[in-house]
């Protein structure tokens, strides 16, 4: 069942998105080679504290961590960890997910590290494109897979592959709700938009031809491509309005 926010479900998300948004902007400027995503994790973690925040991955189905860091070929659910130490030309995407007052906000950026050689440059830069692409086909009263078909006539120019085992989702009180939102095309996705629905957008787009990914036996989270190519992401909490939409998860003054 998709439910339509009332006016004080609403204000509570931008609150909620707001939060993801700035926290997203204060953890930028330490996503530099030579750190641990682990360090990332704990800057987040206290970051969502110290603004009466709670992070919503921790323990979420037995998430371990607060964030979600997933590097290169990894899609997404990366493990923040230790051991994963950026390196100069490597890509990581930073998932972030805050509960404020009870609501959710939902949003993620790849930050690329150093000097990152063009085709990834352009990956990442394309896979921005199509979620804001992605956002600008949310009207009222038009199908939610007007998101899919924009964009994956976006992406299927480049020879790149949409991810289709996850996808967007409703969110509100719960971190995951209904609807599930494809980002290619699928008539799963005729469902009517309208004026108060708030859900995700978050295409993960692949370098390589396939869209296969498969899940780490060993952490039972982390999301691989199969041919190993890599892989990016982009993500924002989305409002249907009466002329399209309000993004949650962006601040006023920000490009992003
Ligand atoms: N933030 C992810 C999303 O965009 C979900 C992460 S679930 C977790 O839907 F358990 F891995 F944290
Ligand atoms: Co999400
Ligand atoms: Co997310």
């Amino acid at each position: 069942m998709i439910t339509i926010k009332n006016q004080e479900e609403i204000e509570k998300m931008r609150k909620a998105g707001k939060l993801a948004a700035q926290l997203l902007n204060y953890i930028e400027p330490f996503v530099k080679e030579g750190v641990s995503t682990l360090y990332l994790n704990d800057l987040c973690e206290e970051f969502t504290q110290k603004h009466g925040g709670i992070s919503a991955p921790l323990n979420y189905n037995g998430f371990p961590k607060s964030i979600c860091t997933s590097i290169n070929n990894v899609v997404c659910h990366g493990i923040p960890s230790e051991k994963d130490i950026l390196k100069d030309g490597d890509i990581v995407n930073v998932d972030v997910t805050v509960i404020l007052d009870g609501y959710h906000g939902d949003t993620s950026r790849t930050f690329m590290i150093g000097n990152v050689d063009e085709k990834t440059k352009n990956l990442v830069n394309r896979t921005k494109n199509a979620l804001y692409r992605g956002i600008d086909a949310v009207k009222p009263g038009k199908y939610l897979y007007e998101v899919g078909k924009t964009i994956e006539k976006y992406i299927s120019k480049f020879g790149y592959s949409i991810v289709r085992d996850y996808g967007g989702h409703g969110i509100g009180k719960s971190f995951h709700e209904d609807p599930h939102v494809f980002h290619h095309f699928t008539k799963d996705n005729k469902i009517r938009l309208r004026e108060g629905m708030i859900f995700t957008i978050e295409p993960m787009i692949n370098m390589g031809k396939s869209y296969a990914v498969e899940t780490s036996l060993t952490d039972g989270w982390t999301v691989t491509t199969v041919d190993g190519s890599i892989s990016a992401q982009f993500e924002h909490t989305i409002l249907v309005t009466s002329k399209g939409t309000e993004i949650l998860t962006k601040l006023p003054n920000s490009k992003l």
